[in-house]
C-alpha cells in the first residue's frame, strides 16, 4: 500500500454519519418550522390581500439573531408566490439581504439589483442615479404585478446608503399605474427602528412582527427537525440535541447557534473518524466556533485595536487584572517599535470599550476612594482561545 492510501484509507472505510449535512446549514429550506406558527400567520394574512390585487401593508420584522426572520418571510413569500401562480396572478417576491457585499453597497448598486431581478439588465455603474430610478420604475410599471420586496438586514442599508433610499422607495406607490410594491424590512438591530425618520418609521412599519427568542425546548424540536434529515439515524447519543439546544438558549435563543453547534459537532466526529456525536463533541465544537469568531473579529479591527489587544493581552501574562494607564503605556511602547501613530488616552479608551463590547475582553470601573475611579480589565477568554490569539497577534506584529 503507497503512503497517499494509508494517509486516507482510514477516511474511506469510515461511513459517514452524515445523510445530508446541508440540512444543518443556513441555505436549507426545512419542510417543517416549528414554534413559529403565529409569525407564519401573521405574515401570510398581512400579504393575503394581494392574491386579490390589493397592496399588503408595509411590515416591519425583528427580533434577535438566528430567531426565524430571514427563513419565515422567504417561507411565506414563496408559498405566496406559488399560490398567486395557481390563481393566474403576477406576484413577485424579491429578496435582498443589504449586508451582501455588491448588492446593497450603493442606492445605485441595489437598484440595480432590483431591475435585474425584475429581468431587467441594466449597467451596474455608470447612469446617473436619477436614470437608474426611472429604469427600475419603468420596468417595476411594465405589467400588472404586485411586488413584494424584502429588504434583509435593512439597518446594514442605511448605515452604507443612508435613509433615502427606503423614503423614495415607501414613496413609489403614489407614482406606479399598474403595479404595486409592499416592502418587508428585517432587521435584529432593535434600536434601528427608533432610530428612523418618523416618516421612513411610519411607512415602513404598517404592521409589526416580533420574533422572540426560541427557549432550549424549541431549540430541541427545531434540532430534531434537522438532525433527522441530517444524520443517519442512530448516529446522536442521547443528550446531544439537548445539549447544543441549552447552550443557543443561553446565546439569546438563537437557532443558528444550535444548528452549528450539532453541525460542527458532527463534523468533530467525521474527522476523526469516530462513530458518534457525543455531548462532549458538543463542547468541544461550542470552543471551535467560539475561536473561530473571536479570531475572526479580532483578524478585521483595525491595527491600532490589535496593538491595544497586543497590549492587553502581554500584561494579562502578568497580571490577571490590569490598569488603563498600564494598557497604555505598553500600548505606546508597542507602536513606537512597529512605527505606528500613538493615539491619545482618550481614543485608546474608546477602543478597550470597544474589545469588551466584542466580548474579547472585561471591563469593570472601580472606585479607588479619593483617588477617583479607574477602569480594571481583564480577559475573560479560556486559555486555549488566548493561545490562538497570542500567535495570531505575534504573527501581525513579530
Ligand atoms: N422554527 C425554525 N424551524 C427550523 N429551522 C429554523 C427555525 N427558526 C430558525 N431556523 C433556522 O435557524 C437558522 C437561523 O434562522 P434565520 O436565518 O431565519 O434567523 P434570523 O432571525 O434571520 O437571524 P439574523 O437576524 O441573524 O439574520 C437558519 O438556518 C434557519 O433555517
Ligand atoms: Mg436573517
Amino acid at each position: 500500500m503507497n503512503s497517499s492510501e494509508n494517509l486516507f484509507s482510514k477516511f474511506l472505510q469510515s461511513k459517514s454519519i452524515f445523510k445530508n449535512r446541508e440540512a444543518l446549514t443556513i441555505s436549507f429550506s426545512p419542510e417543517n418550522i416549528p414554534h413559529r406558527e403565529k409569525q407564519i400567520n401573521d405574515l401570510g394574512r398581512i400579504l393575503a390581500p394581494a392574491l386579490k390585487g390589493g397592496r399588503p401593508s408595509n411590515v416591519f420584522l425583528y427580533g434577535r439573531t438566528g430567531t426565524g426572520k430571514t427563513l419565515i418571510s422567504n417561507f411565506v413569500g414563496s408559498e405566496l408566490e406559488k399560490i398567486s401562480e395557481n390563481n393566474g396572478q403576477t406576484i413577485k417576491v424579491l429578496y435582498v439581504n443589504c449586508k451582501m457585499k455588491r448588492t446593497a453597497d450603493t442606492e445605485y448598486r441595489l437598484m440595480a439589483y432590483l431591475s435585474k431581478m425584475l429581468g431587467k439588465v441594466v449597467p451596474f455603474t455608470g447612469l446617473p442615479t436619477d436614470q437608474i430610478y426611472k429604469a427600475f420604475f419603468e420596468t417595476l410599471d411594465e405589467k400588472k404585478q404586485t411586488v413584494i420586496l424584502i429588504i434583509d438586514e435593512i439597518d446594514a442599508l442605511v448605515e452604507k446608503t443612508g435613509d433615502e433610499i427606503l423614503y423614495n422607495l415607501t414613496r413609489i406607490n403614489q407614482d406606479l399605474k399598474n403595479s404595486k410594491v409592499s416592502l418587508i424590512g428585517i432587521t435584529n438591530s432593535l434600536g434601528f427602528i427608533e432610530s428612523l425618520d418618523p416618516r421612513i418609521k411610519s411607512s415602513l412599519s404598517e404592521e409589526e412582527l416580533i420574533f422572540p427568542p426560541y427557549n432550549a425546548l424549541q431549540l430541541q424540536d427545531i434540532l430534531r427537525g434537522r438532525a433527522s434529515v441530517a444524520f443517519i439515524p442512530g448516529m446522536l447519543e442521547p443528550g446531544v440535541i439537548e445539549k447544543c439546544a441549552a447552550l443557543a438558549a443561553q446565546e439569546h435563543g438563537d437557532a443558528r447557534r444550535a444548528l452549528d453547534l450539532l453541525r460542527v459537532a458532527g463534523e468533530l466526529v467525521e474527522r476523526n473518524t469516530e462513530q458518534k456525536v457525543t455531548v462532549k463533541h458538543v463542547d468541544v465544537a461550542q470552543e471551535k466556533i467560539d475561536i473561530d469568531r473571536i479570531l475572526e473579529t479580532v483578524k478585521a479591527q483595525p491595527r491600532q485595536s490589535q496593538a491595544v489587544l497586543f497590549s492587553i493581552i502581554e500584561l494579562a501574562e502578568k497580571n490577571k487584572e490590569i490598569q488603563t494607564g498600564e494598557v497604555y503605556d505598553n500600548y505606546q511602547e508597542i507602536c513606537k517599535k512597529h512605527g505606528f501613530k500613538i493615539l491619545t488616552t482618550r481614543r485608546v479608551s474608546d477602543l478597550i470599550a470597544e474589545l469588551d463590547l466584542f466580548g474579547i475582553i472585561n471591563t469593570k470601573i472601580i472606585s479607588k476612594g479619593r483617588y477617583g475611579r479607574t477602569r480594571i480589565i481583564s480577559l475573560g477568554l479560556s486559555s486555549s482561545i488566548i493561545k490562538k490569539l497570542k500567535k495570531l497577534l505575534y504573527e501581525i506584529f513579530l
